[in-house]
């Protein structure tokens, strides 16, 4: 058995089960032409796997992946559990999953199981152990993809009593959960744990906050009972994922990842174009949920069949968005799917090869990426991204704020974009990172923190050493606002890190206009929101104010108040942006910010050409060059280099055609 050991992988989606078993050759043969490692299967199968309860038909599987071993491409195995059957939904009606409205969900569809049912548990553990002993040991299955997408959020009886008993749990007692929840509001008061509602619409912030952990803790148990299913049975080196959806936000996925050995994620543009500024977070955000090198476990080929205009990517765009995976820290990329169904729902999405089984004009470009990916494998074998800067992301302070807006144009994913694109369009490399990450302010020269509405004292003294220790915070507005259970904290924000920050808040506006905003280096506006600030025993502190607010033009409540300050703190320094400063001169801000500590990329680029770097283990670097944009680009290096994509050595000027790509390691001359 040939088995190709390179560590980058690309390779597609692949349906033996929608086909003849004498056409699988040919799909074969055609995966291997394009430079295909791996394919990923079996991931909706359950009804061909399971046609009727425990007649397990799992024979055809293992043709399939011994079929691509023979030809040198390895198996990603998905538990389908995605895609219930209709005998088992039929028989068992409870493990479909109940919407806000209070229907039941129907057959045909996927994801709409009831996360908690007991009986779909039973049935999972019935068709995944069977799985596990027949493929945990094959060696040509290299990892294990659980589900697909989780997302659905159950509003059945038996989530709301699981709900209920989660509640018993984190409380212990009524009058803890009353007393968190304030429910002497609007006399939400419970005297019952039976009392207490899923929140299908709106509901007590508290209430909305546990639900998510529940959703969450829900999730990550029925995600934990198919991992120790499949453990015991799988060769050593062999890891399981979950694909999931960048920022999808109905469960903590720093949660789930903890007990996953890869993140994985699906990357789709249904705008029909690559944003290299927000698909680069999505890569920063994925590589954040176990601070390792991630798969995209899906992604476009072209087009895709779910949005208004499914427009094809230009020609060329797929290849530099592979590379920019890569230069995120993608160590896999397969597309989805190989060849479409010949009937369901997805018949019009974008393929590999078409429903005649012939190679689509798309299979060219994808051709092109496998023979480059190989090319390069070896270098990048064991390398990964090296950040200074990280940005917080937190679960729960998203729930809470964008429950609470405040402002309709106020989202937290949008705020946390706003501190990240001034980074990005510097080709300076970003950690997105959960908040209670370790940080070592050897390692994060900048770490910045959007809107960290939800502040434990734990966070507080993270944030505290870091700063102390010399790292340089950024504190963004509505930080500091609520405690763990959603609560107001009984304290001016930004609460416990007012101290860090040298100012507190004296009150927030939501802003209809644009409020004038006035620094020693710069002028602008502040939109959205404004908080005005309140200078803390303005001597000792030393906290300099960076920007005030200028006459806004009769509203007067922030006229000459602090808008952005900075305050030193032992060796580092605390930022707190208090207005929602504009684009123009938020990059400015920030440019200075980095500027003032070395912060830059090694090499100046043209606007749409972006740097990234890869580090080996014994510290080479690796640059990898991508031009986003459908037009050449020129320009100068200061260095001698090698593309190892196409094998020139040179110095003096890098030429990127559209949507061009080189990976460059400097040469010693
Ligand atoms: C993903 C899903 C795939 C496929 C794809 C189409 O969300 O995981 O199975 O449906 O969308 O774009």
């Amino acid at each position: 058995m040939s088995i190709n050991p390179q560590p980058l992988h690309l390779g597609a989606a692949w349906y033996p089960e929608h086909w003849t078993e004498a056409r699988w050759a040919e799909d074969i043969r055609l995966m291997k032409e394009a430079g295909f490692t791996v394919a990923r299967l079996g991931e909706f199968a359950w009804s061909t796997l399971e046609p009727a309860e425990g007649d397990f038909r799992l024979d055809w599987l293992a043709r399939a992946i011994d079929l691509l071993a023979e030809n040198g491409i390895r198996a990603v195995l998905g538990t389908p559990t995605a895609a219930p059957p209709a005998w088992l939904t039929t028989r068992y009606p409870d493990t479909l999953a109940v919407n806000e409205h209070g229907q039941r969900y129907e057959h045909g569809k996927r994801c709409h199981y009831c996360v908690n049912s007991p009986t779909y548990h039973e049935r999972v553990r019935s068709l995944v152990g069977a799985l596990a002993e027949r493929f945990g040991g094959h060696p040509n299955v290299i990892g294990w993809q659980i589900d697909n997408e989780f997302g659905t959020v159950c509003y059945c009886d038996t989530c709301r009593a699981e709900f209920q008993g989660y509640l018993r749990e984190k409380f212990g007692t009524l009058e803890s959960l009353n007393e968190h929840w304030a429910t002497a509001y609007w006399s939400q008061t419970y005297t019952d744990w039976g009392q207490i509602p899923l929140p299908r619409q709106g509901h007590n912030p508290g209430l909305l906050l546990a639900f998510r952990e529940f959703v969450t803790r829900s999730y990550r148990r029925f995600q934990r009972l198919q991992i120790d299913l499949l453990r015991p049975h799988l060769r050593e080196g062999v890891w399981i994922t979950h694909n999931f959806m960048d920022w999808w936000d109905a469960f903590d996925h720093y949660a789930l990842s903890a007990d996953l050995d890869l993140a994985s994620w699906d990357w789709y543009v249904p705008s029909g174009h690559h944003d290299p500024l927000r698909d680069g977070a999505m890569h920063d955000l994925v590589r954040g949920f176990k601070r390792q090198n991630f798969w995209v476990m899906e992604t476009q080929p072209g087009s895709i069949n779910w949005t208004g205009v499914n427009s094809t990517l230009n020609k060329g765009e797929a290849r530099a968005m592979a590379w920019h995976a890569v230069g995120h820290g993608a160590d896999g990329l397969l597309y989805w799917q190989w060849r479409p169904a010949p009937n369901g729902q997805e018949q019009y999405h974008g393929s590999l090869v078409d429903q005649s089984g012939q190679p689509r004009p798309f299979f060219e470009e994808a051709a092109r990426i496998g023979t480059e990916f190989a090319r390069v494998s070896g270098l990048l074998a064991g390398s990964t991204v090296a950040a200074e800067i990280a940005i917080l992301h937190d679960y729960p302070s998203r729930w809470s704020l964008d429950g609470q807006r405040h402002h309709k144009d106020f989202g937290y994913v949008r705020h946390l974009l706003h501190y990240y694109k001034p980074l990005a369009k510097r080709s300076l490399p970003v950690d997105i990172l959960p908040p209670d990450a370790p940080l070592d302010p050897e390692k994060y020269k900048l770490v910045i923190a959007p809107a960290l509405a939800v502040i434990t004292p734990a966070r507080a003294e993270t944030l505290r050493a870091y700063t102390e220790g010399g790292g340089t915070l950024i504190l963004t507005l509505r930080s500091g606002v609520k405690d763990a259970c959603d609560a107001l904290l009984p304290s001016r924000p930004p609460g416990p890190l007012a101290e860090l920050a040298g100012v507190e808040v004296e009150e927030y506006y939501a802003l209809a206009k644009a409020v004038p905003l006035h620094g020693r280096q710069f002028t602008g506006t502040a939109k959205i929101w404004a908080e005005r600030l309140h200078i803390l025993e303005e001597e000792g502190y030393g906290t300099q104010v960076i920007a005030e607010y200028g006459d806004a033009g009769g509203f007067g409540w922030l006229d000459g108040f602090p808008a952005v300050t900075a305050h030193p703190v032992g060796e580092g320094a605390v930022y707190y942006f208090g207005g929602y400063v504009e684009e123009t001169a938020q990059d400015k801000l920030i440019g200075m910010v980095c500027e003032s500590l070395g912060l830059e990329s090694p090499l100046k680029t043209p606007r749409g050409v972006e740097l990234c770097q890869r580090v080996t283990p014994d510290g080479e670097k690796i640059y990898i060059l991508v031009n986003h944009q459908a037009k050449q680009q020129k320009f100068d290096i200061p260095w001698a280099v090698r593309d190892h994509i196409s094998g020139y050595a040179g110095k003096g000027q890098v030429i990127l055609p559209p949507y061009g790509v080189v990976v460059l390691t400097i040469l010693d001359l």
